[in-house]
């Protein structure tokens, strides 16, 4: 019984658990800063916060600082930065992705409009520096800075590439670093840089939560087509309907028929699947094990994050770092 945790890796709750009184004080820095003299800001800053989200970026943060030193009030801000970072990029993403549903709630687009929407991202934006600004560190800035363009020089990126369906591999991974793993890859940054720490150890947490990150993106363009929308709190489908050619179906049609390329392409042009049923694309996708492919390069970005965080020291901290790479690639939503 007492060695019951030995070698054991540690579940979603016990991660959870390590980081609850810091992340319930992150919670609260986000509510008090997401307040402006408009009221549609605010209303929107609530509506995010209340409408749920995994909070997984916050926690890097305070997971990587942890690990290095105790928290600091440093730390707790920086972890409500990155999240708001996250929302303000999630409010702008479904303004031009036209989304419908965000986690399970109608977008902000959709009750608000584009217009509204698109100020309050801005806005939230500038907050979360407003934010970071206290903390007088122009290393933070620095890294939040290069970040946000990073980020958006991303979704640029992606509206180039909307429609087509010559996107290579290599056209896909540049898109995922940037729109994704960028982020993830500051949150270990920030949280390391919060608590003090050095160039080296910022360095390759900073590499750990970018594999991390470059998982989580490829599974969740999987989970777009394997998962329902009640679970995953957005439509399945949507990357292919908004136009979007993510991993499982590059994969797919380096094998494909002539045939099955046009019904690809069908799609593509259409916007939805009227022509085309999305039962079929999914018939595609087998048949080429399309899904498998991209879980297994997702597998491998996760084993790199492991053996990076493997070279620190033992501790509960590192354990849940480890542990967060299979919560990445096993999850549902
Ligand atoms: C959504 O991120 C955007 C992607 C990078 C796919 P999350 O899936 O972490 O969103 P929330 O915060 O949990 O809603
Ligand atoms: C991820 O892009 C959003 C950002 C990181 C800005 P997607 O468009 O693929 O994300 P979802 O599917 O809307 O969550
Ligand atoms: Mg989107
Ligand atoms: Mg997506």
């Amino acid at each position: 019984m007492a060695f019951g945790n030995l070698g054991r890796s540690l579940t979603a709750l016990e991660i959870f658990n390590l980081v609850r009184g810091d992340l319930d004080q992150v919670e609260r820095e986000i509510g008090l800063e997401s307040v402006a003299s408009a009221d549609a800001v605010t209303y929107i800053g609530q509506y995010l916060q209340s409408g749920g989200g995994k909070r997984l970026r916050p926690i890097l943060v305070l997971l990587c600082g942890k690990l290095l030193r105790d928290s600091t009030p440093g730390l707790v801000r920086m972890a409500a930065v990155v999240e708001m970072i996250h929302t303000a990029t999630l409010v702008h993403d479904d303004v031009i992705d036209m989304a419908k549903t965000r986690r399970g709630r109608p977008s902000i687009n959709v009750v608000w409009g584009n217009h509204t929407s698109v100020l309050a991202g801005d806005w939230l934006y500038m907050q979360a520096f407003q934010v970071a600004l206290r903390e007088r560190n122009f290393a933070i800035l620095d890294r939040l800075i290069t970040l946000t363009q990073m980020m958006v020089e991303g979704e640029l990126l992606q509206l180039d590439r909307i429609g087509k369906i010559g996107v290579t591999e290599a056209d896909y991974m540049e898109l995922v670093d940037r729109k994704t793993a960028s982020l993830f890859s500051a949150c270990a940054r920030l949280g390391a840089i919060s608590v003090g720490a050095d160039e080296a150890a910022e360095s390759s947490l900073g590499d750990y939560a970018w594999n991390l990150g470059i998982a989580f993106q490829l599974i969740d363009d999987v989970l777009d087509f394997t998962s329902r929308e009640k679970i995953l709190g957005k439509p399945v489908g949507n990357d292919l309907r908004e136009g979007k050619v993510t991993l499982p179906l590059i994969y797919a049609l380096q094998s494909a028929e002539p045939e099955e390329r046009r019904l690809v392409e069908t799609v593509l042009q259409d916007g939805n699947y009227d022509q085309v049923p999305f039962a079929k694309i999914l018939q595609i996708l087998n048949r080429y094990g399309g899904i498998e492919k991209a879980q297994e390069r997702a597998g491998a970005f996760t084993e790199k994050a492991r053996v990076i965080i493997g070279g620190f020291p033992d501790s509960p901290y590192q354990r849940a770092l480890l542990a967060v790479t299979d919560l990445v690639t096993d999850r549902d939503h």
